[in-house]
Protein backbone atom coordinates (compact mmCIF):
# COMPACT_ATOMS: atom_id res chain seq x y z
CA UNK A 1 0.00 0.00 0.00
CA UNK A 2 1.73 3.48 -0.99
CA UNK A 3 0.97 5.82 1.94
CA UNK A 4 -0.44 9.60 0.59
CA UNK A 5 2.22 10.80 1.69
CA UNK A 6 4.85 9.14 -0.68
CA UNK A 7 2.23 9.70 -3.25
CA UNK A 8 2.15 13.31 -2.83
CA UNK A 9 6.10 14.10 -2.99
CA UNK A 10 6.64 12.02 -6.34
CA UNK A 11 3.93 12.92 -8.03
CA UNK A 12 0.67 15.06 -6.66
CA UNK A 13 -2.12 13.26 -7.31
CA UNK A 14 -5.43 15.07 -8.32
CA UNK A 15 -8.25 15.05 -5.43
CA UNK A 16 -11.81 14.14 -7.25
CA UNK A 17 -14.62 16.79 -7.55
CA UNK A 18 -16.35 16.08 -4.05
CA UNK A 19 -14.57 15.37 -1.01
CA UNK A 20 -15.35 13.61 1.59
CA UNK A 21 -15.98 14.97 5.27
CA UNK A 22 -12.92 15.01 7.64
CA UNK A 23 -14.11 11.94 9.79
CA UNK A 24 -15.59 9.76 6.87
CA UNK A 25 -13.54 7.43 4.81
CA UNK A 26 -10.78 8.76 2.20
CA UNK A 27 -11.86 9.02 -1.45
CA UNK A 28 -8.27 7.01 -2.27
CA UNK A 29 -9.99 3.39 -0.90
CA UNK A 30 -7.43 2.97 1.71
CA UNK A 31 -10.07 2.78 4.68
CA UNK A 32 -8.24 5.33 6.57
CA UNK A 33 -10.35 8.30 7.89
CA UNK A 34 -9.93 11.29 5.29
CA UNK A 35 -8.55 14.05 7.82
CA UNK A 36 -5.25 11.34 8.07
CA UNK A 37 -4.94 10.31 4.95
CA UNK A 38 -5.42 12.23 1.74
CA UNK A 39 -6.94 15.44 3.13
CA UNK A 40 -3.47 17.22 3.74
CA UNK A 41 -2.40 16.86 0.26
CA UNK A 42 -5.58 17.89 -1.06
CA UNK A 43 -5.28 20.73 0.23
CA UNK A 44 -2.19 21.89 -1.16
CA UNK A 45 -3.04 20.28 -4.60
CA UNK A 46 -5.75 22.27 -4.59
CA UNK A 47 -3.75 25.87 -3.36
CA UNK A 48 -1.66 25.01 -6.07
CA UNK A 49 -3.39 24.71 -8.80
CA UNK A 50 -5.33 27.94 -7.70
CA UNK A 51 -1.89 29.60 -7.80
CA UNK A 52 -1.08 27.91 -10.95
CA UNK A 53 -4.17 28.76 -12.44
CA UNK A 54 -4.09 32.70 -11.11
CA UNK A 55 -0.31 33.23 -12.47
CA UNK A 56 -1.72 32.41 -16.40
CA UNK A 57 -4.88 34.29 -16.32
CA UNK A 58 -4.92 36.43 -18.99
CA UNK A 59 -6.01 40.19 -18.06
CA UNK A 60 -7.30 42.73 -20.26
CA UNK A 61 -4.88 45.17 -22.15
CA UNK A 62 -5.38 48.44 -23.98
CA UNK A 63 -7.68 48.75 -27.05
CA UNK A 64 -6.58 50.95 -29.54
CA UNK A 65 -8.94 53.26 -31.04
CA UNK A 66 -11.70 52.35 -33.52
CA UNK A 67 -10.62 51.18 -36.87
CA UNK A 68 -12.11 53.93 -40.02
CA UNK A 69 -13.53 52.17 -42.69
CA UNK A 70 -13.71 53.91 -46.37
CA UNK A 71 -16.91 55.31 -47.02
CA UNK A 72 -17.20 53.54 -50.50
CA UNK A 73 -17.09 50.04 -48.28
CA UNK A 74 -20.85 49.01 -48.57
CA UNK A 75 -21.53 48.81 -44.26
CA UNK A 76 -24.30 46.18 -42.65
CA UNK A 77 -27.21 48.62 -40.55
CA UNK A 78 -25.99 48.25 -37.29
CA UNK A 79 -22.35 50.07 -38.37
CA UNK A 80 -23.28 54.05 -37.53
CA UNK A 81 -25.98 53.19 -34.46
CA UNK A 82 -24.60 49.80 -32.84
CA UNK A 83 -27.94 48.01 -33.09
CA UNK A 84 -28.60 45.15 -35.21
CA UNK A 85 -31.93 43.92 -36.50
CA UNK A 86 -33.10 40.56 -36.18
CA UNK A 87 -33.85 39.56 -39.35
CA UNK A 88 -36.76 38.64 -41.58
CA UNK A 89 -37.34 35.02 -39.82
CA UNK A 90 -37.45 33.57 -43.53
CA UNK A 91 -34.70 30.98 -42.87
CA UNK A 92 -34.52 29.30 -46.19
CA UNK A 93 -31.98 31.23 -48.89
CA UNK A 94 -32.90 32.26 -52.27
CA UNK A 95 -30.12 31.05 -55.11
CA UNK A 96 -29.34 34.34 -55.35
CA UNK A 97 -28.51 34.54 -51.92
CA UNK A 98 -26.25 31.64 -52.00
CA UNK A 99 -24.21 33.00 -54.53
CA UNK A 100 -23.86 36.11 -52.54
CA UNK A 101 -23.48 33.92 -48.75
CA UNK A 102 -20.62 31.67 -51.12
CA UNK A 103 -18.45 35.01 -52.12
CA UNK A 104 -18.84 36.69 -48.24
CA UNK A 105 -18.19 32.50 -46.90
CA UNK A 106 -14.55 32.69 -49.19
CA UNK A 107 -13.62 36.12 -47.91
CA UNK A 108 -13.74 35.29 -44.42
CA UNK A 109 -12.21 32.43 -45.04
CA UNK A 110 -8.84 34.06 -46.78
CA UNK A 111 -8.87 36.60 -43.84
CA UNK A 112 -8.36 34.12 -41.17
CA UNK A 113 -5.78 32.66 -43.56
CA UNK A 114 -4.16 35.55 -43.63
CA UNK A 115 -4.67 36.15 -40.01
CA UNK A 116 -3.67 32.68 -39.05
CA UNK A 117 -0.22 33.25 -41.16
CA UNK A 118 0.87 36.05 -38.96
CA UNK A 119 0.44 34.36 -35.43
CA UNK A 120 3.61 33.81 -33.74
CA UNK A 121 5.24 34.89 -30.56
CA UNK A 122 5.71 38.10 -29.34
CA UNK A 123 2.78 39.75 -32.01
CA UNK A 124 -0.16 41.24 -30.56
CA UNK A 125 -3.69 40.80 -30.95
CA UNK A 126 -4.18 44.59 -31.44
CA UNK A 127 -1.92 43.54 -34.69
CA UNK A 128 -4.11 40.89 -35.63
CA UNK A 129 -7.30 42.86 -35.87
CA UNK A 130 -5.45 45.42 -37.97
CA UNK A 131 -4.17 43.13 -40.49
CA UNK A 132 -7.92 41.44 -40.55
CA UNK A 133 -9.30 44.98 -40.63
CA UNK A 134 -7.06 45.63 -43.52
CA UNK A 135 -7.50 42.69 -45.61
CA UNK A 136 -11.27 42.27 -45.27
CA UNK A 137 -11.19 46.09 -46.35
CA UNK A 138 -9.06 45.43 -49.70
CA UNK A 139 -11.44 42.11 -50.29
CA UNK A 140 -14.76 45.15 -50.77
CA UNK A 141 -15.89 43.96 -47.57
CA UNK A 142 -16.92 45.31 -43.93
CA UNK A 143 -15.63 43.68 -40.46
CA UNK A 144 -18.79 42.26 -39.27
CA UNK A 145 -17.90 42.18 -35.44
CA UNK A 146 -17.22 46.16 -35.57
CA UNK A 147 -19.72 48.14 -33.77
CA UNK A 148 -21.79 45.04 -33.74
CA UNK A 149 -23.82 44.32 -31.19
CA UNK A 150 -25.02 47.19 -28.66
CA UNK A 151 -27.54 46.53 -25.97
CA UNK A 152 -29.03 47.93 -22.96
CA UNK A 153 -26.50 46.34 -20.66
CA UNK A 154 -23.43 46.61 -23.21
CA UNK A 155 -21.47 48.75 -25.55
CA UNK A 156 -20.92 47.36 -29.34
CA UNK A 157 -17.70 45.03 -30.45
CA UNK A 158 -15.40 47.85 -30.62
CA UNK A 159 -12.60 45.61 -33.25
CA UNK A 160 -13.16 43.33 -36.18
CA UNK A 161 -11.92 40.62 -34.85
CA UNK A 162 -12.25 38.33 -31.58
CA UNK A 163 -9.60 36.96 -30.32
CA UNK A 164 -9.80 34.60 -27.57
CA UNK A 165 -6.35 33.18 -25.88
CA UNK A 166 -6.46 30.19 -23.64
CA UNK A 167 -9.33 30.58 -21.17
CA UNK A 168 -11.41 32.77 -23.31
CA UNK A 169 -13.82 30.88 -24.66
CA UNK A 170 -14.96 33.41 -27.22
CA UNK A 171 -15.34 37.20 -28.03
CA UNK A 172 -11.67 38.21 -26.42
CA UNK A 173 -11.45 41.69 -27.67
CA UNK A 174 -7.88 42.44 -29.66
CA UNK A 175 -5.67 44.43 -27.29
CA UNK A 176 -2.07 45.20 -26.22
CA UNK A 177 -1.32 41.57 -25.10
CA UNK A 178 1.40 39.94 -27.02
CA UNK A 179 1.31 36.45 -27.49
CA UNK A 180 3.39 34.14 -25.85
CA UNK A 181 4.45 30.97 -26.72
CA UNK A 182 2.20 28.32 -25.63
CA UNK A 183 -0.58 30.35 -25.37
CA UNK A 184 -3.33 29.16 -27.77
CA UNK A 185 -5.60 31.53 -29.46
CA UNK A 186 -8.75 31.63 -31.49
CA UNK A 187 -9.33 33.84 -34.20
CA UNK A 188 -12.65 34.49 -35.13
CA UNK A 189 -13.61 36.26 -38.76
CA UNK A 190 -16.95 37.87 -40.03
CA UNK A 191 -17.06 39.59 -43.09
CA UNK A 192 -20.15 41.28 -44.48
CA UNK A 193 -19.70 41.61 -48.60
CA UNK A 194 -22.50 42.18 -50.98
CA UNK A 195 -25.32 42.31 -48.06
CA UNK A 196 -24.49 39.35 -46.38
CA UNK A 197 -22.22 37.90 -43.67
CA UNK A 198 -19.96 34.91 -44.08
CA UNK A 199 -18.35 33.56 -40.79
CA UNK A 200 -15.64 31.37 -39.79
CA UNK A 201 -12.63 30.67 -36.69
CA UNK A 202 -10.07 28.54 -35.98
CA UNK A 203 -7.92 28.28 -33.26
CA UNK A 204 -4.04 28.34 -33.69
CA UNK A 205 -1.26 27.20 -31.43
CA UNK A 206 1.34 29.89 -30.92
CA UNK A 207 4.84 28.52 -30.72
CA UNK A 208 5.68 25.42 -28.22
CA UNK A 209 2.05 24.44 -27.00
CA UNK A 210 2.03 21.44 -24.59
CA UNK A 211 0.49 17.86 -25.46
CA UNK A 212 -2.74 18.39 -23.56
CA UNK A 213 -3.66 22.14 -25.46
CA UNK A 214 -2.80 20.37 -28.86
CA UNK A 215 -5.43 17.47 -27.99
CA UNK A 216 -7.75 19.89 -26.43
CA UNK A 217 -7.44 21.71 -30.37
CA UNK A 218 -7.61 18.74 -32.25
CA UNK A 219 -10.51 17.20 -30.59
CA UNK A 220 -12.16 20.28 -30.96
CA UNK A 221 -11.72 20.74 -34.60
CA UNK A 222 -13.23 17.27 -34.76
CA UNK A 223 -15.89 17.79 -32.83
CA UNK A 224 -17.19 20.75 -35.30
CA UNK A 225 -16.63 18.51 -38.47
CA UNK A 226 -18.54 15.56 -36.49
CA UNK A 227 -21.10 18.43 -36.13
CA UNK A 228 -20.46 19.25 -39.77
CA UNK A 229 -21.29 15.87 -40.93
CA UNK A 230 -24.39 15.47 -38.63
CA UNK A 231 -26.47 18.28 -40.92
CA UNK A 232 -29.30 16.37 -42.78
CA UNK A 233 -32.24 17.91 -44.19
CA UNK A 234 -35.84 16.56 -42.93
CA UNK A 235 -33.59 15.71 -39.47
CA UNK A 236 -33.60 17.99 -36.11
CA UNK A 237 -31.01 20.45 -35.39
CA UNK A 238 -30.46 18.54 -31.82
CA UNK A 239 -28.63 15.90 -34.22
CA UNK A 240 -25.74 18.35 -34.44
CA UNK A 241 -25.18 18.73 -30.77
CA UNK A 242 -25.78 15.36 -30.24
CA UNK A 243 -22.73 14.30 -32.68
CA UNK A 244 -20.51 16.85 -30.86
CA UNK A 245 -21.19 16.47 -27.53
CA UNK A 246 -20.54 12.70 -27.98
CA UNK A 247 -17.16 13.10 -29.26
CA UNK A 248 -16.11 15.84 -26.50
CA UNK A 249 -17.36 13.63 -23.73
CA UNK A 250 -15.35 10.53 -25.27
CA UNK A 251 -12.59 12.58 -24.52
CA UNK A 252 -13.45 14.23 -21.18
CA UNK A 253 -14.15 17.59 -22.53
CA UNK A 254 -17.14 19.59 -21.92
CA UNK A 255 -18.99 22.20 -23.88
CA UNK A 256 -19.89 25.24 -23.74
CA UNK A 257 -24.04 25.52 -23.27
CA UNK A 258 -24.37 29.44 -23.42
CA UNK A 259 -23.46 30.15 -26.74
CA UNK A 260 -24.19 28.63 -29.56
CA UNK A 261 -24.63 28.64 -33.44
CA UNK A 262 -26.56 30.65 -35.34
CA UNK A 263 -28.74 31.10 -38.25
CA UNK A 264 -26.86 33.76 -41.05
CA UNK A 265 -27.19 35.62 -44.10
CA UNK A 266 -27.99 39.24 -44.55
CA UNK A 267 -28.55 38.96 -40.42
CA UNK A 268 -25.06 38.40 -38.29
CA UNK A 269 -27.09 36.22 -36.16
CA UNK A 270 -30.95 35.54 -36.71
CA UNK A 271 -33.53 33.21 -34.81
CA UNK A 272 -32.51 29.84 -35.80
CA UNK A 273 -29.69 28.56 -33.10
CA UNK A 274 -27.82 25.91 -32.60
CA UNK A 275 -26.69 24.06 -30.06
CA UNK A 276 -23.47 22.47 -29.36
CA UNK A 277 -25.05 20.23 -27.07
CA UNK A 278 -27.75 17.44 -27.12
CA UNK A 279 -30.91 19.09 -26.14
CA UNK A 280 -33.97 17.99 -27.00
CA UNK A 281 -35.72 21.64 -27.41
CA UNK A 282 -33.66 22.39 -30.81
CA UNK A 283 -36.21 19.98 -33.15
CA UNK A 284 -36.72 22.85 -35.60
CA UNK A 285 -36.14 20.36 -38.59
CA UNK A 286 -33.13 21.36 -40.97
CA UNK A 287 -34.18 22.49 -44.52
CA UNK A 288 -32.05 22.48 -47.77
CA UNK A 289 -31.67 26.12 -48.67
CA UNK A 290 -30.46 26.80 -44.92
CA UNK A 291 -27.58 28.34 -44.05
CA UNK A 292 -26.16 28.88 -40.45
CA UNK A 293 -22.52 28.33 -38.33
CA UNK A 294 -21.47 25.67 -36.59
CA UNK A 295 -18.52 26.60 -33.82
CA UNK A 296 -18.18 24.02 -31.12
CA UNK A 297 -16.44 26.16 -27.63
CA UNK A 298 -14.68 22.93 -25.94
CA UNK A 299 -13.22 23.06 -22.85
CA UNK A 300 -10.87 20.84 -20.69
CA UNK A 301 -12.58 21.53 -17.75
CA UNK A 302 -16.29 21.89 -17.07
CA UNK A 303 -18.41 23.96 -19.40
CA UNK A 304 -19.51 26.96 -16.84
CA UNK A 305 -18.64 30.17 -18.38
CA UNK A 306 -18.09 33.53 -16.46
CA UNK A 307 -18.57 37.19 -18.79
CA UNK A 308 -15.74 39.98 -17.82
CA UNK A 309 -16.54 43.54 -16.91
CA UNK A 310 -16.33 44.72 -20.46
CA UNK A 311 -19.20 42.55 -20.92
CA UNK A 312 -18.11 40.47 -23.92
CA UNK A 313 -15.29 38.86 -22.98
CA UNK A 314 -16.49 35.16 -21.95
CA UNK A 315 -13.98 32.86 -19.60
CA UNK A 316 -14.12 29.49 -18.49
CA UNK A 317 -15.12 29.24 -15.15
CA UNK A 318 -12.36 27.62 -13.68
CA UNK A 319 -9.91 29.37 -16.25
CA UNK A 320 -9.13 25.73 -17.81
CA UNK A 321 -8.78 26.18 -22.00
CA UNK A 322 -11.12 26.25 -23.94
CA UNK A 323 -11.08 26.27 -28.33
CA UNK A 324 -13.28 26.70 -30.83
CA UNK A 325 -13.52 25.93 -34.31
CA UNK A 326 -16.37 27.54 -36.89
CA UNK A 327 -17.69 27.06 -40.45
CA UNK A 328 -20.66 28.91 -42.00
CA UNK A 329 -22.88 25.59 -44.16
CA UNK A 330 -25.91 25.34 -46.53
CA UNK A 331 -27.86 23.16 -46.19
CA UNK A 332 -28.00 21.05 -49.68
CA UNK A 333 -29.83 17.58 -50.98
CA UNK A 334 -26.84 15.61 -49.88
CA UNK A 335 -25.92 17.22 -46.70
CA UNK A 336 -24.01 20.26 -45.86
CA UNK A 337 -21.73 22.53 -48.14
CA UNK A 338 -19.21 24.61 -46.32
CA UNK A 339 -19.29 28.05 -47.04
CA UNK A 340 -16.03 29.41 -45.31
CA UNK A 341 -13.42 27.11 -46.97
N1 LIG B 1 -18.23 35.78 -34.91
C1 LIG B 1 -18.91 35.52 -33.68
C2 LIG B 1 -19.82 34.34 -33.94
O1 LIG B 1 -19.33 33.36 -34.35
C3 LIG B 1 -19.70 36.68 -33.20
C4 LIG B 1 -18.88 37.81 -32.79
S1 LIG B 1 -19.94 39.07 -32.31
C5 LIG B 1 -18.86 40.25 -31.90
O2 LIG B 1 -20.99 34.36 -33.82
F1 LIG B 1 -19.54 41.31 -31.77
F2 LIG B 1 -18.23 39.86 -30.81
F3 LIG B 1 -17.99 40.34 -32.85
CO1 LIG C 1 -20.82 32.60 -35.54
CO1 LIG D 1 -17.71 33.71 -35.61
Amino acid sequence: MTSPSMQTASSPRRPPPSLPRPNEACWCGSGDKYKRCHKEADYLFLRDEQKRLEATKIRPGVISPRRPVPPEIQRPEYAESGEANRGSGRLIRTSEEIVRMRRAGKAAAQVLRTVGEAIKPGITTDALDALAHETTIKLGGYPSPLNYGKTEDRPPFPKSICTSVNEIICHGIPDSRALQSGDIVNVDVTVFLDGVHGDTNATFLVGEVDEESQRLVRVTRECMLKGIEAVKAGRPISDIGRAIEQHADAHGYSVVRSYCGHGICEVFHNDLQIPHYFDPKANTRMEVGMTFTVEPMINAGGWQDRLWEDRWTVVTADLKRSAQFEHTILVTESGAEILTQ
